[in-house]
């Protein structure tokens, strides 16, 4: 990569730096809602090469995409620049906006975590910058976990303002956040955080991923639409936010729709705290009934699961998985099942099957290593 960053740039990178994809736990569609939700960072990454320039200029390449941009911090707004490049500066942008003293950079994407494959690859690059500019502006944040909340913020404005994508900030707190061997309780209200031990090999368990390798095109309209359904069922039940209303207050929503979207998201968060206190008391083997429901709440009630999906979770827990669910926004993507890692192989080697007899295409597996958030590499 210093390699290619040379070839980009004619000199070499002040330094390398990286940021993780996640699965989450449990907490699915809740963060826009106040939840709760329960994410660890996955040990793949997407890494910059990066070098601090002095004259507020920006450039920015990719080892893995045509376009690249070149501006001055000050023409980076809503919509410029477009795709990928979009990601990356939008931090830069929003870090300007919340009044840190940012400077223009040299930047080059290389490794990436794998796009589409719903493991937040957006969030990776996003927070990727972030550490980058964070030391190369010495602005000092990502030393402590507080700071690491604001770049976590600044990385979703990036998203919800340059890029246009009203997602809910789970995916940047993650990345910025989760240690190796925990996964992050993230309250969504107030952005506080608490690591939760899982250690999985010494539960003899594993957490598989399955990539349905689906990447459905309405993704972003459909996740607007769950969004302002949730603000519109918390206005109606005059609370700030889903996360105040309780089980008994649903039954005042008229609108049939609106009560089971408005139920997933009251019993997701209901679900998150009974998995963070299953694992805290390391009865981890436990959870599986727990991840179980939430794939039916999200797949009945949210509707936010699809074919693949469903194919992936059926056919794991009927190969001996102790729970599945899908992870991440829906639609395709990835699902997560807990299995014994005894049965790991066998569990990939039936949802593989299943996949086929059901026509669809064949899926890809990785394991889910509760892994550090982002830093620099070298
Ligand atoms: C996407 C969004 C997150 C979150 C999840 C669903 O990953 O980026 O903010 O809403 O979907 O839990």
């Amino acid at each position: 990569m210093t390699m290619s960053f040379r070839a980009a740039f004619g000199r070499e990178p002040d330094g390398r730096w990286a940021a993780p994809g996640r699965v989450n736990l449990i907490g699915e569609h809740v963060d826009y809602a106040a939840g709760l939700c329960l994410p660890l960072a996955l040990p793949q990454r997407t890494v910059v090469a990066a070098a601090r320039r002095d004259d507020g200029r920006v450039r920015l390449r990719s080892t893995s995409e045509q376009a690249g941009w070149d501006g001055p911090l000050e023409e980076i707004g809503r919509g410029t620049p477009e795709g990928w490049a979009g990601y990356a500066a939008g931090v830069l942008w929003a870090l300007r906006a919340a009044g840190h003293p940012v400077c223009g950079i040299d930047l080059l994407v290389g490794d990436s975590v794998p796009p589409g494959a719903g493991l937040s690859s957006s969030a990776a690059l996003e927070c990727a910058v972030a550490v980058a500019v964070d030391e190369l502006a010495g602005l000092g944040l990502a030393g402590t976990d507080a700071g690491r909340a604001l770049l976590a913020t600044a990385c979703q404005r990036a998203e919800n303002e340059v890029v246009g994508a009203p997602t809910g900030g789970m995916d940047q707190a993650a990345a910025l956040r989760c240690t190796a061997r925990h996964v992050l309780l993230l309250d969504c209200l107030d952005w506080s955080a608490q690591q939760v031990p899982l250690d999985l090999t010494a539960a003899g368990l594993t957490l598989l991923v399955i990539d349905t390798r689906v990447r459905h095109q309405l993704a972003d309209g459909q996740y607007g639409r769950r969004r302002d359904s949730v603000e519109r069922a918390a206005a109606a039940l005059g609370v700030a936010a889903l996360r105040e209303a309780s089980p008994d207050d649903l039954a005042t929503l008229h609108d049939p729709v609106q009560r089971r979207r408005a139920r997933h998201v009251v019993t997701e968060i209901a679900r998150v705290r009974e998995v963070a206190d299953l694992l805290r008391q390391r009865r981890v083997r436990e959870i599986g009934p727990l991840l179980d429901a939430s794939h039916a709440s999200l797949r009945d009630d949210y509707e936010v699961s699809c074919a693949e999906l469903d194919t992936a979770v059926t056919a794991a827990r009927q190969a001996g998985a102790l729970g599945a669910r899908m992870t991440g926004g829906g639609f395709g993507g990835s699902a997560i099942a807990l299995v014994t890692s005894d049965a790991a192989d066998r569990v990939a080697d039936s949802v593989r099957a299943a996949f086929e007899r059901a026509g669809h295409r064949e899926p890809s597996f990785l394991l889910a290593v509760p892994s550090p958030g982002a830093g620099r590499l070298d």
